[in-house]
């Protein structure tokens, strides 16, 4: 591992010609060499498209000081991350394959079967006309008004459209590329041109372009996701407050634009800025916990996948998974191994009641701590870190399989709880009603099958079902083989539930009447089965998907994929759809929302090359299923009246 002293490694002048700090820099900052002085050269330094470089100058905002992890970090915003660059023609003739010809690594031997299925196309939609073709084959006909009566016609046709939509989607998906700097570093979270509201959705949101750039690395384009990586770690450090208070340094952006705007005095040249926000800005106020969790999950699937292992050995990579972990595994005056967090905290960034200890978090810390336990370069200097990491996990799977796990069986003896138990050995240790269990659980939950439930505090047992939670607790083996299949069974029984006209539901059920007003506060975006609140949302589709294949159940996710085809492009790939049975676009959804764009995409590459899902699937740790059992024959729930076990790593 290269030297401890570097806190970021930052871009150096041997690789950035021009570097140069900013005129508009603060007292906090540091000059180039200062910056230098501090990190370790011996390593590659984002040698992301130079040669576009060399016509920028790049502006530092960041000022590094002092030691890594354990040290005092000091980073600084100063005004911005910015990138000085010529007006676009200067720049004119660096193409893509520049790009990949300078620093795409090990392409062929990584993935040599990855399919091309989307292999580009350079018709435009309207040309296509996809939507109106679409619509008549809808309605059993072809374009030209004949029945394709034969199979075979009828085969080669769908097999056709499913082509077009597909093409149609890797337009969409490369329109939505925002470039920082002549570099793609991310994809705008929608492309709505009918949209008169654009909100924030002109943004690259961190969560947002996770399926973004799974679809480039399984395409074998990696450029985009290393520049993604490493911009969002320069953003990471930045001093982010509100109202006077700031947040933990670990925090990554929920989301970031890029502004460019004419540079101070020079009016032929432009400066590309990077604003991030931390939630100072966002709807709510919300802090975006899923950030940090999901740039290691992508950190870990871009190594996987191209192969190129120097990005998550870099210092500055190295520092940044250490902020995140270190920001995670804080002591609190929490008594559950669970996160806590305020509402808003994920994909649901608005209130919905899902403050505590939302499985949607857990699952994604989860996976966050394996995927980072296998990035985590031996050093002394991180051995009490991976300590903490691997007593975090052990507890985490314990609590959240015996806790948030649901079934009839579960049910049944929930039902019949005891309460107001005082003891070491309580069965109902978290003091549950059973009055609680609510009428519709009676009639979802099926004989076969089960689910972790939404959220677990004191009292309070959140019995929805959260789709991504669930789903990524079978991809990174939160949950257990038998539990995997059991939400897999789940989704299958519940079809018209769950999936019906458009996959897949965010949560079921949604919140109505009184219930809707105490716990949204009355949110007119969050009706019932609107948005978050039971709304069906198309990105999910590459969760599913995952989680499938990790099961070898492939066939499910084959199905949902078929259903969404029949709609998702003649609709203009809706951000969400409403209603029970998810038949119409969201009353307020985007259009062109890219991540339902990129889920699709994901499913399809996925499903055309099973073995890909790796790079994102977490296998069980045969250490931590054997530190699960020991933990279970020692649960008082199971075996009465035993003695209390601790348990050290
Ligand atoms: C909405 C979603 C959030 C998403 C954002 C951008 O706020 O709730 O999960 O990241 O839109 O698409």
């Amino acid at each position: 591992m290269a030297t401890s002293e570097a806190i970021l490694q930052v871009l150096s002048g041997s690789l950035l010609p021009g570097l140069h700090h900013s005129d508009k820099s603060t007292n906090n900052f540091n000059s180039v060499h200062a910056i230098k002085a501090n990190v370790n050269n011996t390593r590659e330094k984002f040698p992301v498209s130079m040669r576009v470089l060399k016509s920028c100058r790049r502006v530092y905002a960041l000022q590094c000081r002092g030691g890594v992890f354990r040290g005092k970090t000091d980073v600084s915003r100063v005004e911005s991350i910015g990138c000085k660059c010529q007006q676009a023609e200067s720049v004119s003739g660096v193409t893509a394959e520049d790009h990949n010809e300078t620093w795409v690594m090990g392409r062929e031997e990584s993935i040599p079967s990855v399919p091309v299925n989307g292999t580009s196309s350079e018709l435009s939609t309207e040309e296509f006309g996809i939507g109106e073709q679409l619509k008549h084959e809808k309605g059993g006909l072809t374009t030209n008004g004949k029945s394709a009566a034969a199979g075979t016609i009828k085969d080669t046709m769908l097999a056709g459209r499913v082509n077009l939509i597909e093409d149609e989607a890797w337009n969409l998906l490369r329109d939505s590329i925002v470039y920082y700097c002549n570099n793609p570093i991310g994809t705008i979270a929608a492309n709505d041109p009918s949209s008169s509201s654009i909100l924030n959705y002109d943004q690259v949101f961190i969560r947002d372009f996770i399926p973004s750039g799974i679809a480039f690395l399984l395409k074998g384009e990696y450029d985009i996701v290393r520049n993604f990586i490493l911009y969002t770690l320069q953003l990471q450090s930045w001093e982010k407050t509100m109202d006077c208070h700031s947040p933990g340094q670990g925090l990554m952006p929920a989301s970031f634009k890029v502004r460019t705007v004419p540079l101070d005095g020079d009016d032929s040249a432009t400066e590309d800025v990077l604003d991030p926000d931390f939630g100072e800005a966002a709807i709510g106020r919300v802090a975006p916990v899923d950030s940090g969790l999901w740039w290691i999950i992508l950190l870990r699937a871009y190594g996987k996948c191209s192969g190129d292992l120097s990005v998550q050995e870099r210092v500055d990579v190295q520092t940044g998974i250490k902020m995140i972990l270190k920001l995670c595994l804080a002591d609190g005056f929490d008594m559950f191994p669970t996160l806590l967090v305020t509402d808003g905290s994920c994909m649901i960034d608005r209130r919905m009641g899902i403050h505590g200890h939302p499985l949607e978090i857990q699952a994604l810390f989860y996976s966050a701590l394996l995927c980072a336990r296998e990035m985590l370069a031996p050093e002394d200097a991180s051995a009490d870190l991976i300590r903490a990491l691997n007593n975090r996990l052990v507890a985490l799977s314990f609590h959240i399989r015996e806790y948030y796990w649901i079934d009839m069986r579960k049910l049944n003896e929930i039902y019949r709880y005891q309460t107001e138990e005082y003891s070491f050995d309580a069965v109902n240790k978290f003091n549950i009603y059973p009055d609680q269990i609510p009428s519709w659980l009676v009639e979802f939950m099926p004989s076969k099958g089960g689910y972790l439930i939404g959220n677990l505090q004191p009292a309070h047992m959140d019995f929805r079902m959260f789709s991504l939670g669930n789903l990524w607790s079978i991809v990174s083996s939160l949950a257990t083989p038998d539990q995997s299949h059991a939400i897999l069974d789940l989704i299958e029984t519940k079809w018209a539930q769950l999936v019906a006209d458009m996959p897949l539901k965010i949560c079921y059920p949604a919140l109505e009447g009184q219930e809707w007003r105490l716990i949204t506060g009355s949110d007119p975006k969050n009706t019932p089965w609107s948005y978050h609140n039971g709304g069906s949302w198309p990105t999910l589709l590459w969760q599913l998907t995952v989680a499938c294949i990790k099961m070898d159940r492939p066939e499910i996710a084959l199905k949902a994929v078929e259903i969404a085809e029949r709609h998702i492009s003649g609709d203009k790939w809706p951000e969400y759809y409403d209603t029970k049975r998810g038949r119409f676009i969201g009353k307020q959804a985007r259009l062109y929302q890219t991540w339902s764009i990129a889920g699709y995409l994901v499913a399809k590459l996925l499903l055309a090359n099973p073995s890909a899902a790796n790079i994102l699937i977490n296998e069980e740790d045969s250490e931590l299923a054997n530190a699960f059992s020991s933990m279970i024959s020692g649960n008082p729930r199971r075996k009465r009246g035993q003695k209390r076990r601790s348990f050290i790593i």
